[in-house]
Formats: structure tokens, sequence, C-alpha cells
């Protein structure tokens, strides 16, 4: 069976074509280098001893996706190309619309054209926004996005059902993803963000090998037990592996849209990250309280029991696990 990854050599892409190229399945992918490196390919052939028939280029450019789609004979599609910095969405809305929204149009146009109706996207916990009651289900309602981003991936879910609505031979699965954190055991993948890191994982990580000097908490006067801000973390290779279960699904269904968690159902906070990070690793991480980031909530945590009872999936890697996992891509990658 053939899969189309879009933005294949990306975090959480590069880490799914592991689980599928390990799991027999032939992988087509496609990735413009906007946020990763060529050099993940060779990495993902070092790991699986197999290769992605890969093509460099933009989910824009309608002719190169017909041009996969007339090359190989795809079965299904998992769309993970977009840009995904929250701070930068705010300063340039526009492209977020334009390389998340736009391209998941053309994308559809195209599979509809070559008849492959079969589509695994990768959404965002962002979706929910600020909710009063957690764990978060799949029926919460969502909607108040607080950035460009978030949006983005909103307007992609509504699209995707009124897709699934008007032909009831297409299949999606949403996958809405927590806090995807660590790397390959290897060390050979990981999040490898250009600059300074925005999320709290790679943060600590690079003050743990001492490239950053400080970690700022941001904020500790929110309403959850220590203070600091709490978050559903969830190990990378966990992550992809539910994309496995994702196509056992979409090829046993008929039809329609499915909504699932990706999380591990445990919220733990920037304090206890520290701390486990700390522990795991034997370092030490210098933090200083700092005022609140603009647009975070205190709690965010899943239910993921919909993808455990219908998908079989659940993560079995825990905090230190991903602590580790972290730490060793970045001493490996430095
Ligand atoms: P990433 O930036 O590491 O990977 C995205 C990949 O897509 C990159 O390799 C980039 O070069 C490529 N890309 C972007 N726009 C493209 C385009 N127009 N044409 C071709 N390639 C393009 O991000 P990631 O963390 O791997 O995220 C993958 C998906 O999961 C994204 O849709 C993201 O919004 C979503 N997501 C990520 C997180 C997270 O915390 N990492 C959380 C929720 C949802
Ligand atoms: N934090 C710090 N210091 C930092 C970075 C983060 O204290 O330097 C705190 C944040 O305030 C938050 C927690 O660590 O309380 C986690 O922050 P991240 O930036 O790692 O993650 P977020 O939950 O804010 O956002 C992430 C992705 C979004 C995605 C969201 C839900 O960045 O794209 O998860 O999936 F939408």
């Amino acid at each position: 069976m053939k899969i189309f990854v879009t933005g294949c050599t990306g975090y959480i892409g590069s880490h799914t074509c592991v689980e599928l190229l390990n799991a027999g399945y032939e992988v087509v992918g496609l990735d413009n280098f906007s946020n990763s490196k060529r050099e993940v390919l060779d990495k993902i052939k070092e790991i699986t001893n197999k290769e992605i028939k890969f093509y460099e280029g933009d989910m824009l450019d309608e002719n190169i996706l017909d041009k996969i789609m007339n090359d190989n004979n795809i079965d299904i599609v998992i769309d993970f190309a977009a840009f995904k910095a929250v701070g930068d969405s705010v300063e340039h809305p526009i492209s977020y619309y334009i390389n998340n929204v736009s391209s998941v149009l053309t994308l559809i146009k195209v599979m509809q054209k070559h008849n492959v109706k079969k589509l695994i996207f990768s959404s965002s916990a962002t979706v929910y926004g600020k909710q009063e009651i957690m764990p978060i289900t799949e029926d919460m309602p969502v909607g108040n996005t607080t950035n460009p981003y978030g949006t983005s991936k909103l307007f992609v879910e509504h699209i995707l059902e009124d897709l699934c609505a008007s032909d009831n031979e297409f299949k999606v699965i949403i996958f809405r993803y927590f806090n995807p954190v660590g790397a390959h055991k290897s060390g050979l993948i990981g999040e490898n963000p250009n600059g300074i890191p925005a999320n709290l994982m790679p943060f600590i990580a690079k003050v743990a090998t001492k490239e950053l000097e400080c970690l700022n908490v941001f904020g500790n006067d929110y309403n959850t037990p220590d203070g600091t801000g709490v978050r559903d973390y969830i190990h990378i290779v966990d992550l992809a592996k539910a994309h496995l279960s994702g196509i056992q699904k979409l090829n046993e269904i008929k039809g329609g849209l499915l909504i699932y968690n990706l999380g591990t159902g445990h919220g733990y906070s920037v304090l206890e990250m520290i701390n486990t990070f700390e522990k795991a690793n034997n370092v030490k991480i210098n933090y200083k309280i700092a005022p609140r980031r603009s647009g975070d909530i205190d709690v965010c945590f899943a239910d993921s029991s919909k993808a455990q009872k219908e998908l079989n999936w659940t993560a079995t890697l825990d905090l230190e696990d991903m602590c580790k996992d972290a730490y060793n891509f970045v001493i490996k990658n430095k």
C-alpha cells in the first residue's frame, strides 16, 4: 500500500515515515524544506534501511501534486505540510492561511481528480481554545482560537467536514495533536527548530546543553497546582504510531469523517517538566519565573479514550522517555 506523506521531512512527518516504512508501507513524500532539512531523508534511510520516494516541491503547486498522483498509485494521503509557529502566525496571518488552508484545497482538488479518497489530516488541540472542563473530549466545542495558526487548522477542519458531507466515499481522519515532544531513540531525527525554540521541551533541552542560558517560565500564577501551565506532552514516536492505526481505520470504514485526540491523558506543569528533565538526564536547568506569555491558557490535556477504543491505540512512553530522548537528540545534533 502506498502512502503519500506531505511535509515528510518535518518533525512529525519524519517520525511517521519511519513507522510507516518499518511497518512495510511504501512511502511517497513531498516537502519544500521551508522548515526542515534534506539530510532528514538520509537519517530516515539510516534508521529504516528503506527509502522514501521523495519529491521536492510546494503543496501549493497543483502540478507537482498531480505528477505525484500520476507517477504513483497512492492509496492514502497523510497531510503534515503546514506552518506551525503561533507567534509568527500573528505577524504573518495571510501566509499562514495560504500555506495551511489553500494547500489543503489544492490537495483535495488533486485527490478528487485522481479518485484518491482517504486522508489523514494533522490538526491541533489549539482548535479547542480555552476549555473550562478537563480532560478535553472530541465532542467539546471548538472555535475560540486565539491566533491565525489555530484558526487555519479550524478552517481546514470545517472544509473537511463539508467535503465528507458532499461525498460519502471520502474517508477522513482528523488527528488533534496535543503537545508532541521527544525524538526517535536513535537521536538521528527529532525536533530541530531554526533559531531560538518557541516551545518548552526544545528550549529546556538547549538550556541543558548550555546553548541557551536560562529558561523563562511563562507565569506562575495560573490556576494550576504549582501555578505554571499544564499541558499533555506526548512522545513523538507514540504520536507517529497513531497514524498506522489511522490507516487501518480508514481501510475499514465506508466513508465519513472521524476526529481523534492524540495525547496521553495526563497534564504536567512546566515545573514538573523541568524536574523530570533534570532527573532523567542528570542535568541542571537554569530557569526564572517570567511574565505570562500572551495567548497562553492555564491547562490543556486530552481525553484520548476515543482513540484507544476505536483505533486500539494508546500512548506507551512516559515523560521520562520524552525527556531522555529529547536530550539525546540535542546532544547528538549540537
Ligand atoms: P514541521 O514544521 O516540523 O513540519 C512541517 C513540514 O512541512 C516541514 O518539513 C516543512 O518544510 C513542510 N512544509 C510546510 N509548508 C509546505 C508547503 N507549502 N509545501 C511543502 N512542504 C511544506 O511541523 P511538525 O511539528 O512536523 O507539524 C506537522 C503538522 O502537525 C503540521 O500541520 C502542524 O500544524 C501539526 N501540529 C503540530 C504540532 C506540534 O506541536 N508539533 C501540534 C499540533 C499540530
Ligand atoms: N513555556 C514556558 N517557557 C517557554 C516555552 C513554553 O514556560 O520558553 C510554557 C508555556 O507557557 C506553556 C507550556 O510551557 O505553559 C507549553 O508551551 P509550548 O509552547 O511548548 O506549547 P503550547 O501548549 O503553548 O503550544 C503547542 C504548540 C501549538 C499547539 C498547541 C496545542 O506550539 O502549535 O501545543 O497542540 F497548537
